[in-house]
């Protein structure tokens, strides 16, 4: 049994561990690969405030773990000839921790912060003015004796990041210039992600174990350069020069993927729907407790890949299996309306 940190897929406590500077995390345009109307809209941003002199507006990132949220800050960052800081919702808990970071920026600096769906209610409001007006709202003192104090800024950009939109508050939101969306990639653009991670790696592929490894990918460049690694192994251990599909394979069979790059846990979710709850309708609460899995686990990890899929469709009344789905398990489909 293959221990669930080696899952290739996007625990969000795996991502926030993968540190911000690695070998393969793209840093200027060219090496981002896809996005490309997102790349271009962004562009037009930093080119214009460059051209005016200005700081850049702030900007929220949004989509599933592994896009490329957190590599696109620092290309923009490098793109704006700009200094970045890090933090995340998570570890801002104090309206004091934000007020000592935002106090301690330069101008035209970035503030990153990931997650920030996370963010503690205090906090947000801290940045509301932070970001309106640069300005940051302190209260001195309690009660009656309570005097407010106003404290200029420097000029700085927030580029906040998050997996789930929703959660955000709509003033939040609503004080960012541009929202972009990432999305997930296309297999040709997996592809090249995997041929680049595979040159810095210094690992040579033929063309057919590129493909076969972008097409396991699931459309994640995160989770193809996890593949990669895993396939390096075994072509570490067994001394090969160049790895073609059957040397990956090999990798593939051991993290127990499937040539769509479903692995265990999402196949289960998919028979759970089917056998027990005949194709769904079900709802995610009941879902969650026959998978005895977090409801957020499910919506996070699982079934955004399956949607893409087409193996899964959301209806009013919960979760249903679709007949691709069937199939891709080898299960057959109901006659339904036979009877
Ligand atoms: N557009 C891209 N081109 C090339 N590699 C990418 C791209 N997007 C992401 N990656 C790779 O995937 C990994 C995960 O990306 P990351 O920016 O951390 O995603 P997120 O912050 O959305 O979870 C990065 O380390 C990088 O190697
Ligand atoms: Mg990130």
């Amino acid at each position: 049994m293959i221990p669930k940190d080696h899952s290739v897929k996007n625990m969000e406590q795996n991502e926030t561990q993968e540190p911000l500077y690695t070998a393969l995390r793209p840093q200027t345009w060219q090496e981002y690969i896809g996005q490309e109307k997102l790349k271009k809209s962004l562009s037009i941003i930093i080119e214009a405030a460059k051209k005016r002199n200005d700081v850049l507006e702030h900007l929220l990132f949004y989509g599933n773990s592994g896009l490329g949220k957190t590599s696109l800050a620092q290309v923009v960052a490098k793109e704006m000839g700009a200094k970045m800081t890090f933090c995340s919702g998570t570890s801002l808990e104090r309206s004091g921790d934000v007020a000592s970071l935002l106090t301690n920026l330069e101008d035209g600096e970035i503030l990153f912060i990931d997650e920030c769906h996370r963010l503690p209610r205090g906090i947000l409001e801290t940045l509301y003015s932070a970001m309106e007006d640069y300005k940051l709202h302190l209260v001195l003192g309690k009660g009656p004796m309570a005097r407010t104090m106003d404290l200029s800024l420097p000029r700085f950009t927030l580029i906040g990041a998050t997996t789930k939109m929703a959660q955000l508050p709509a003033p939040f939101r609503n004080r960012f210039g541009a929202i972009f969306q990432l999305n997930f990639y296309e297999q040709r653009d997996i592809e090249k992600i995997v041929e680049r991670s595979s040159s810095i790696l210094q690992l040579q592929l033929t063309k057919e174990a590129i493909a076969a490894i972008a097409s396991r990918s699931r459309f994640t460049p995160r989770v193809a350069n996890r593949i990669l690694k895993r396939v390096r192994d075994i072509a570490t251990i067994n001394e090969i020069g160049l790895v073609n599909e059957k040397h990956a394979a090999e990798a593939f069979g051991f993290l127990e993927i499937d040539e769509l790059g479903l692995e265990p846990d999402d196949r289960k979710i998919l028979r759970i729907i089917i056998q027990k709850f005949s194709g769904g309708p079900v709802g995610i609460q009941a879902l969650a407790a026959m998978a005895a899995e977090e409801q957020e686990t499910i919506l996070d990890v699982y079934e955004p890949y399956l949607l893409q899929l087409g193996f899964l469709e959301r209806t009013p009344r919960g979760r249903v299996a679709t007949p691709r789905a069937y199939k891709h398990l080898d299960i057959t489909l109901p006659q339904k309306d036979l009877f």
